[in-house]
């Protein structure tokens, strides 16, 4: 049977944004963190790279604001890039306050005798200035916090929980606008129970997972966007969707990135003949911004016909790179790669999703109660174009702002009472599961085909097409049948594909990462892609 629960704080995601929203804010609040798999299985886990911030002495806030301008190719809001690199060093401080391991730098001791952590530099950063645990950062993130938020008595982890739709005055049709909570598939039990809160946090990452090859775990479904969207939310500049450069290309390594920081410790990019092919491209040549690399790279492997480049540190002392990248270096292996004698094969693959839910300065998005933060969300830092490590800085910075914010309207705020149960009168067990399936390939074969990293009118015009038989279709699935991970993914999946082809189809020029042969250029001047939902502002 259905069930209600009643939290003051509910956490859709529990990855970086997530766990430092709920740590962050105080033990008499109830909350609940809500992992739609296991714990995990987000993307925090598997990042690698760091967390850009200005902690040497020689670097300046000028200065990452500067890069991170530079690499979002004017598209930036200025006073959000200043907001996240000034409260840098705080968060990380707070990093190290909860235990996170980050590698320390043995050639730096201090006078004091202990030691300055190490940092390295990634691509479109012109100072040292990211902060890891060897090339597994997410993971000794996400274990620190997850092993901090068992530890509290108010912070209820739920695995397995996957949020349907969020809970709103107005689809209720009650005075005023407020998120009130969210629709939640239990898979153990299979039912949908009713989570009432009186704040709710959209924590739930991106969107890669709409595209055929991608860097991120499966999860990464665009399920907060979606479910905004539905709520009356806007969302910005979904058409902006970041290639990483450098994926293994291997039949069996499913998703597995080779970290940016290789780039920034010396390695090369090759073609198969051994020819480096980057300075051609830009000065920077590896460390150029995503962008650009990724265009490159595409363009070369489309020029000579090959499946893939190379990337190659073989020239680095084999024991400097066993220490700095035990995970690529174990992993390649696997694959009968040995990096430190030989080039690494590689391929672009879907990676970050810069646009998202359009929220302010303290993560609050249009409707009141609900908050979107970490990948999930648009606050204006990324511009048309990430700059690598900026992505995780914005999740504590960000969420600790959120947290600030809640703190401050606790007293303001009731709780729900007489939330709606989920309806599934009307719903029968699907016999049909294969449309389930056959919807998700064609849907991420023709984003990957039409809305990749060279756009034309043709193609997203075909992909519009396509996207809008499939929301056809999925609607009506969703309407008759009985919902389970798969379609709830899908149902919101389809959404955010259906959303970022019409946000590029509004941008009239190239700028970043939306790249398209009809229009070369890019504009003048610098404008968000703001679409509104058909609810808002009735
Ligand atoms: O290459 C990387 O390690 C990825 C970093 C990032 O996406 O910020």
């Amino acid at each position: 049977m259905s069930q209600h629960y009643q939290h003051d704080v509910l956490v859709i995601g529990s990855g970086a944004a997530g766990l430092t929203l709920a740590l962050t804010l105080p033990e008499h609040l109830r909350i609940a963190v809500l992992s739609k798999g296991n714990l995990a299985n987000g993307s925090t886990y598997w990042a690698q790279g760091g967390v850009a911030a200005v902690l040497d002495d020689m670097d300046t806030v000028e200065s990452h604001v500067e890069d991170t301008l530079n690499a979002g190719a004017g598209l930036c809001r200025e006073d959000a890039v200043r907001f996240t690199v000034e409260h840098s060093r705080e968060a990380i401080q707070w990093l190290i306050d909860q235990g996170v391991p980050f590698t320390r730098d043995d050639q730096t001791a201090r006078e004091d005798g202990g030691f300055e952590f190490h940092l390295t530099r990634e691509g479109g950063h012109s100072h040292r200035r990211i902060i890891h645990a060897a090339d597994a950062t997410g993971a000794a993130i996400f274990k620190t916090l997850l092993e901090q938020a068992k530890r509290r008595a108010n912070i209820e982890m739920l695995e397995q929980h996957v949020a349907v739709d969020l809970i709103t005055a107005r689809k209720l049709d009650l005075a005023g606008e407020r998120c009130l909570g969210a629709y939640v598939l239990n898979r153990a039990s299979g039912e949908v129970d009713t989570y009432g809160a009186r704040f709710v946090i959209l924590a739930t990452g991106g969107a890669a997972k709409v595209y055929l090859y991608t860097s991120n775990p499966d999860g990464a479904c665009g399920d907060g966007i979606a479910m905004a969207w539905r709520a009356g939310c806007r969302v910005g500049n979904l058409e902006f969707n970041q290639f990483h450069p450098t994926c293994l290309y291997h039949p069996k390594a499913k998703s597995f990135l080779v970290t940016e920081a290789l780039r920034g410790e010396g390695a090369l990019l090759k073609l198969p003949g051994g020819e480096r092919f980057m300075q051609r491209f830009d000065a920077r040549a590896e460390l150029a911004p995503r962008d650009i690399v990724a265009r490159a790279i595409d363009h070369e492997m489309k020029r000579l016909g090959v499946d893939c480049v190379y990337l190659d540190i073989s020239h680095k002392p084999a024991d400097f790179i066993k220490a700095h990248f035990p995970t690529v270096y174990e992993r390649c292996l696997d694959f009968g790669i040995d990096i430190t004698r030989e080039p690494i094969p590689v391929v672009p693959a879907a990676h970050y999703t810069c646009g998202g839910v359009v929220v302010e300065q303290n993560g609050q998005t249009d409707v009141p109660g609900l908050y979107a933060v970490g990948e999930t969300s648009f606050t204006g830092l990324h511009g048309a174009n990430r700059m690598a490590s900026n992505s995780l800085l914005e999740c504590f910075v960000y969420a600790r702002a959120a947290a600030a914010d809640i703190i401050q309207k606790l007293g303001e705020v009731s709780a729900p009472s007489n939330l709606p149960t989920w309806d599934a009168s009307q719903v029968t067990d699907s016999d049909e599961d294969v449309i389930i399936a056959h919807n998700w390939d064609e849907l991420r074969r023709f984003m990957w085909d039409y809305v990749g990293i060279v756009r034309t009118n043709k193609r997203l015009q075909r992909a519009e097409h396509r996207v809008r038989l499939l929301l056809d279709e999925i609607h009506e699935f969703y309407s008759n049948y009985k919902v389970s991970r798969d379609l709830i993914e899908l149902r919101n999946l389809a959404q955010v594909a259906e959303l970022m082809i019409r946000s590029a189809m509004q941008r009239k020029e190239s700028r970043g990462l939306h790249y398209t042969l009809d229009y070369p250029q890019q504009l003048p001047e610098a404008k968000d892609t703001i679409l509104q939902p058909p609810t808002y502002g009735d």
